[in-house]
């Protein structure tokens, strides 16, 4: 009987099972009720009583060392599976939860392609700018308020350089490097010193365009401004022009759009008038065109200037500025449909 014993010891030591199959045979072979250890305790009954203490603790440590190393096997089959139950390699994958375009993003993106069609291609100068290209080449009286530390960002060091007050000064580095015709759209972030409330912000959005060619008359300004007022608001939309003043522009004129939330009728956001107001607009000033070296006996040109935020509340409703920059994702989730 130890002999026996012994035998079933060594084979249990030494047990393997590649599969969970093959394990649960080995359980029925060694630990069922019919299993080899079982027969051996069944023939307990006919050993000697004085080799049953001994035989006796054998067969315990045989049924032992048989549940351990089964146990064992169990649980490295079972690690094993716990890695491969989840994985499924013919899943398919989570979906991705996509970002939402920015509201301003999808309006530049708007007012870009209507321009585009007409003609104009995209130009971009940098948001930290000289006096020269901000101010000075378009125009600005050496006094004019705009140059006031009230509006502009100064560079500390450097009070020849600061942050762009706005996009037109790329009107003038795009001028003083090329050749008419010029037609260019120049979207960009802008920069003034305003206290943040919900309708002013220390940064905004806005573009610019600019055409310069023989004969570029107010005519043209009018026809391009009116064919992207119905583009953007929709065909029914009347624009009016309102005599203006900018440095860069002379004739320089705002325009009004018929309010598109009342159709013209008269609301709130429109202060009952039915008109808002959306850009500014002009014929380029002879002098501009001279300081970035056209000739403005032979050239003429038209330029515009609107702030995406303007025309995004138009579009969109939105009433509190400081929305487009808090990137809170359940403001930003409302524009999913709109692209
Ligand atoms: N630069 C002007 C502003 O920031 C907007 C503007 C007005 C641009 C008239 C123009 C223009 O090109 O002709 O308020």
């Amino acid at each position: 009987m130890i002999a026996k014993i012994n035998e079933l010891l060594q084979e249990v030591e030494a047990l393997k099972a590649a599969n969970a199959d093959e394990l649960e045979a080995l359980r029925i072979k060694y630990l069922s009720k019919k299993g080899a250890i079982n027969e051996l305790m069944t023939d307990f009954r006919n050993v000697a009583v004085e080799q049953k203490k001994e035989v006796g603790m054998r067969l315990n440590e045989l049924k032992n060392k048989a549940q351990e190393r089964i146990a064992a096997l169990k649980e490295q089959f079972e690690s094993q599976d716990s890695g491969c139950d989840d994985l499924d390699l013919t899943r398919s994958a989570y979906p991705i939860k996509l970002g939402t375009r920015h509201p301003l993003s999808i309006v530049k993106n708007e007012i870009i392609d209507i321009f585009a069609r007409l003609g104009f291609s995209i130009a971009e100068g940098p948001e930290v700018e000289d006096d020269w290209h901000v101010f000075s080449a378009l125009n600005f009286a050496e006094d004019h308020p705009a140059r006031d530390m009230q509006d502009t960002f100064f560079i500390e060091s450097h009070p020849d350089i600061l942050l762009r007050t706005h996009t037109s000064s790329v009107q003038s580095r795009v001028m003083e490097v090329s050749e008419p015709p010029i037609r260019i759209i120049c979207p960009g972030r802008v920069y003034r010193n305003e206290a943040i409330s919900y309708r002013a912000h220390c940064f905004f959005h806005q573009v610019e365009a600019l055409y310069v060619d023989k004969n570029v008359s107010f005519t043209d300004l009018k026809q391009v401004l009116l064919l992207f007022a119905k583009e953007m608001f929709g065909a029914d939309t009347k624009i009016r022009l309102r005599p203006s003043y900018f440095p860069f522009t002379e004739p320089s004129a705002e325009m009004d759009i018929s309010c598109n939330i009342c159709g013209g009728k008269g609301c709130p956001f429109c202060k009952h008038t039915g008109w808002v107001e959306i850009l500014g607009c002009g014929m380029v000033d002879p002098n501009v065109l001279e300081s970035n070296g056209i000739d403005s006996k032979v050239y003429s040109g038209y330029a515009l200037g609107m702030g995406i935020e303007r025309i995004t509340n138009l579009k969109y409703q939105v009433k509190d500025l400081r929305m487009f920059s808090e990137n809170d994702t359940r403001f930003l989730k409302e524009f999913e449909a709109a692209y």
